[in-house]
């Protein structure tokens, strides 16, 4: 699939599957993962979002169906962090902008990106588990980049 440049490329099929997987999938283990928590326990879940499913950051346009679906996800994730709050407080949930990492997803996009910009998978797996691993005393969800930097939803 190719992200949408303009209106005109928008299909049905398309859309189901980007929310398919990136916001109904997600979705699904909010769903199945709260009852597998112990009250009280100590636990982060992050979710893989991106920079361009934030609302206020979109300045760009087009990738309408990715960005939507990220967006979703993003909103599934802050809404699920409500109830999560009340039925397992130990249990923190993130939004994660992993930056440009190397694969088949960003590779049609980021030829023109220098080298020093896109990450290798081994890099952004220890950018994430280094995040994964801070203390949060929030008790709303997060949306932050590889960075640690806050990202607005
Ligand atoms: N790469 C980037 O620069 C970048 C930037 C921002 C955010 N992200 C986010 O990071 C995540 C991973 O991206 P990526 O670059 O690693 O993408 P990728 O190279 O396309 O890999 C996607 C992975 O998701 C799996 N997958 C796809 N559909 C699935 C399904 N229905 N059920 C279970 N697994 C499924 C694939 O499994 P198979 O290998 O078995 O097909 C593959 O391992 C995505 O959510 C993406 O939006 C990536």
């Amino acid at each position: 699939m190719m992200p949408e440049k303009r209106l005109e490329d928008l299909h049905t099929r398309q859309l189901q599957r980007y929310f398919a997987v990136n916001s109904i999938i997600p979705a699904l283990w909010l769903k199945h993962l709260v009852s597998l928590f112990e009250p009280g326990q100590d636990a982060r879940l992050m979710f893989l979002s991106a920079r361009v499913g934030s609302i206020e950051d979109n300045r760009l346009g087009g990738w309408y169906g990715y960005r939507a679906s990220k967006a979703a996800l993003n909103m599934l994730v802050k809404t699920a962090q409500v109830e999560y709050a009340r039925r397992v407080p130990g249990v923190k949930l993130m939004c994660y902008h992993p930056g440009t990492v190397d694969t088949e997803l960003s590779r049609p996009f980021s030829g023109g990106m220098p080298r020093n910009r896109r990450f290798s998978t081994e890099q952004a797996a220890q950018y994430l588990l280094s995040e994964l691993q801070k203390p949060r005393a929030e008790n709303q969800a997060v949306f932050v980049d590889w960075r640690g930097d806050k990202v607005c939803w």
